[in-house]
C-alpha cells in the first residue's frame, strides 16, 4: 500500500497526516519531535507490518497542519491528538512519540488511558523543565526573534545528530536541516513556550498497564540514559532498546535497527 498524504478538519483545524491505508484492528500514531514534521516517520510507515494501521500527523503549526490561535501548550497538543483519534474513530491505539512527541504521548495517556493499548517512547522523558532548560528556551526565542533561525538550525543539528551521522549521512543531515528551516519562527517560539510550561508526567508512569517500548539513540546528547532508565524502572511492562551509533533521532539515523525494534514490539499486539 502506498503511503498517502491526507488531511481532516478537527474542531476547525486542518490536520495533515500520512496514512499507510491498511485496515487493521490496531492503529499506530507517530508523533514527531521539535521542530520537525510527519515526514520524519516515512521509513517507519513503509516498514510497518501489514497488521497495523499506521498514521503520522503534523502537530498544529508544524508541517502542513494549521496553527490555530497560536498559543501552544503540550496540553493543547494532547487535546488535539485525542480529538484527532476520535474524529478518525480509531480503536486500540498505540502511540509512538519522539522527544516532544513523547511529552504529548505521555500527557494524552495520562488524560485518557482507556484509549491506548501501547506506547513507544523515543528519546524522551517525563519531567517538566528545570529552570536552566526554561532559560535556554527563552534565549532561543530571543535569537529567533532577532533573525537567527538559520544559526538555530545549525546549532540544533549538532545537538540532534551523532558524529557518525554528521560525517557519513549527508542526506539525513540535509533532511533534518530542511525540516527545521521549514518550521516557521512563530511555531518554533510558541513550541518552546509550550515545552517550557509542560507538566511533569512522572506520576502516571507507575499507572501504565500496557506494553511500552522505550527507545534511545546510544549517543543522544539531549536525553541522558538515566532518563530512559527511569522510564524503564517506573513503567511495569516496559523494555528499553538502545540504538547503536545514533543520536537523538534513531528512526532517521539508524532506520533499520529502529524498525526492527518497532516491528518486534508490535508482534505483542497481533
Ligand atoms: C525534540 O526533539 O522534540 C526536542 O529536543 C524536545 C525538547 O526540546 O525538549
Amino acid at each position: 500500500m502506498p503511503i498517502k498524504p491526507k488531511s481532516i478538519v478537527v474542531r476547525d483545524l486542518k490536520v495533515s497526516y500520512l496514512d499507510n491505508g491498511i485496515e487493521a484492528e490496531n492503529s499506530l500514531i507517530f508523533i514527531h519531535g521539535f521542530p520537525f514534521a510527519k515526514e520524519m516517520w516515512k521509513q517507519q510507515l513503509e516498514a510497518l507490518d501489514r497488521s497495523v494501521h499506521g498514521i503520522a500527523y503534523d502537530i498544529r503549526g508544524f508541517g502542513a497542519s494549521d496553527a490555530g490561535h497560536g498559543f501552544f501548550s503540550i496540553e493543547l497538543f494532547a487535546s488535539d491528538l485525542l480529538y484527532f483519534i476520535e474524529e478518525l474513530k480509531l480503536k486500540n491505539v498505540i502511540l509512538c512519540g519522539l522527544s516532544m512527541g513523547g511529552y504529548i504521548a505521555l500527557r494524552a495517556f495520562e488524560r485518557s488511558p482507556e484509549r491506548f493499548s501501547g506506547l513507544i517512547l523515543c528519546d524522551t522523558n517525563a519531567f517538566a523543565d528545570k529552570n536552566e532548560s526554561r532559560l535556554n528556551r527563552f534565549a532561543v526565542i530571543e535569537k529567533i526573534q532577532q533573525g537567527g533561525k538559520i544559526e538555530f538550525a545549525e546549532n540544533n543539528l549538532r545537538q540532534l545528530l551523532c558524529e557518525e551521522t554528521f560525517a557519513e549521512a549527508p542526506a539525513v543531515t540535509a533532511f533534518v536541516r530542511e525540516m527545521i528551516e521549514n518550521t516557521s519562527e512563530r511555531t518554533i517560539c510558541a513550541a518552546q513556550l509550550a515545552m517550557a510550561s509542560r507538566t511533569d508526567t512522572t506520576a502516571v508512569l507507575k499507572e501504565i498497564q500496557v506494553p511500552v517500548l522505550i527507545v534511545r539513540g546510544e549517543h543522544d546528547r539531549l536525553m541522558p540514559i538515566e532518563q530512559a532508565e527511569l522510564l524503564k524502572s517506573e513503567i511495569k511492562y516496559s523494555t528499553l532498546a538502545e540504538i547503536p551509533q545514533s543520536g537523538h533521532l534513531p528512526n532517521l539515523e539508524k532506520p533499520e535497527a529502529f524498525n526492527a525494534q518497532l516491528n518486534d514490539f508490535l508482534k505483542k499486539f497481533v
